[in-house]
């Protein structure tokens, strides 16, 4: 408990150096201003896994290639423009990182409901929790009050993102650049193994996977 609480500080403390501002996130964040934003998410995630069943794993995958990137800013879902260069097209994420328009719907049905209240940060972290849970993986809490990035880094995605055939330093260095450290590096890989087990087989979720998902979680959403 001591070491994840003074991750998380460290990391808090590296956002606000990052972004210059630093605001507090809560679970709270929207219960007056969107009160039903996970009943929402979670209509519009049922519905796409009706025609795509990998569509949970993609989610879940599109959210961790967000916040090692720049933090959980929503980077990952700018496209090319004059002033960005998109992180789509990373090799960690060209033809692979894929539920765009899922969260473009998930967007749609926000803003009806809610304009202009959730950001795209907190969709992308929301669709991850609740398409882990849909799945039959275990729950975790979700702070909730990310801002969106107006910017992206695709050389950051290219270099930061963890790749196949990095050895065992590598994906150490990769983690240790976001806050995290070897436990996490382990409690993550391992959840990847029982997510992409989980497309094939429709493994059910143990006890060890609860408590490892929600420290990945903790220590994400404050970067
Ligand atoms: C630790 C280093 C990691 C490496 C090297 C890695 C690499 C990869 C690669 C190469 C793929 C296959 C992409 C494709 O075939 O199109 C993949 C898929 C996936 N990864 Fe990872 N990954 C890592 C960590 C994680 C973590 C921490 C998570 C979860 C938070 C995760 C979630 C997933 C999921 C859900 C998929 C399947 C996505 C889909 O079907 O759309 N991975 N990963
Ligand atoms: C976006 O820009 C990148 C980098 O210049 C390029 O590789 C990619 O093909 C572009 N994508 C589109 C859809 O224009
Ligand atoms: C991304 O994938 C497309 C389609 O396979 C390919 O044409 C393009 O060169 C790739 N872009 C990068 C930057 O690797
Ligand atoms: C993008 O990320 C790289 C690290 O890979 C960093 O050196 C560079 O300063 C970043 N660019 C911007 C504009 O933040
Ligand atoms: C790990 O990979 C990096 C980058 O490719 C390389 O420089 C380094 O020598 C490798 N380390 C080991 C222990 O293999």
């Amino acid at each position: 408990m001591g070491a994840a609480a003074h991750a998380v500080l460290l990391l808090v403390g590296v956002a606000a150096v990052v972004s210059g501002a630093s605001a507090q996130l809560c679970e709270e964040f929207y219960d007056r201003t969107c009160p039903d934003v996970h009943r929402i998410v979670r209509r519009v995630l049922k519905q796409a896994h009706k025609d795509d069943p990998r569509i949970f794993a993609s989610l879940t995958r599109l959210h961790f290639h967000d916040c090692f990137v720049q933090g959980c800013d929503a980077s990952i879902l700018l496209d090319n423009s004059t002033s960005i260069v998109s992180e789509k097209f990373a090799r960690p994420n060209n033809n692979s990182a894929r539920g765009y328009p899922v969260v473009d719907a998930v967007k749609a049905a926000l803003e009806e409901a809610c304009p202009g209240v959730v950001s795209c940060a907190d969709i992308l972290a929301i669709a991850a929790k609740i398409s882990v849970e849909l799945s039959g993986g275990p729950r975790w809490r979700v702070p909730l009050g990310r801002r969106d990035g107006t910017t992206a880094n695709l050389t950051a995605a290219n270099n930061g993102l963890p790749g196949p055939r990095d050895n065992l330093t590598t994906l150490q260095q990769k983690f240790a650049a976001v806050g995290l450290d070897v436990t996490d590096l382990v409690a993550l890989s391992e959840k990847k193994i029982w997510k992409v087990a989980l497309l094939s087989t429709n493994l059910k979720s143990d006890k060890k996977n609860t408590y490892r998902v929600y420290a990945f979680e903790f220590q994400l959403w404050a970067a």
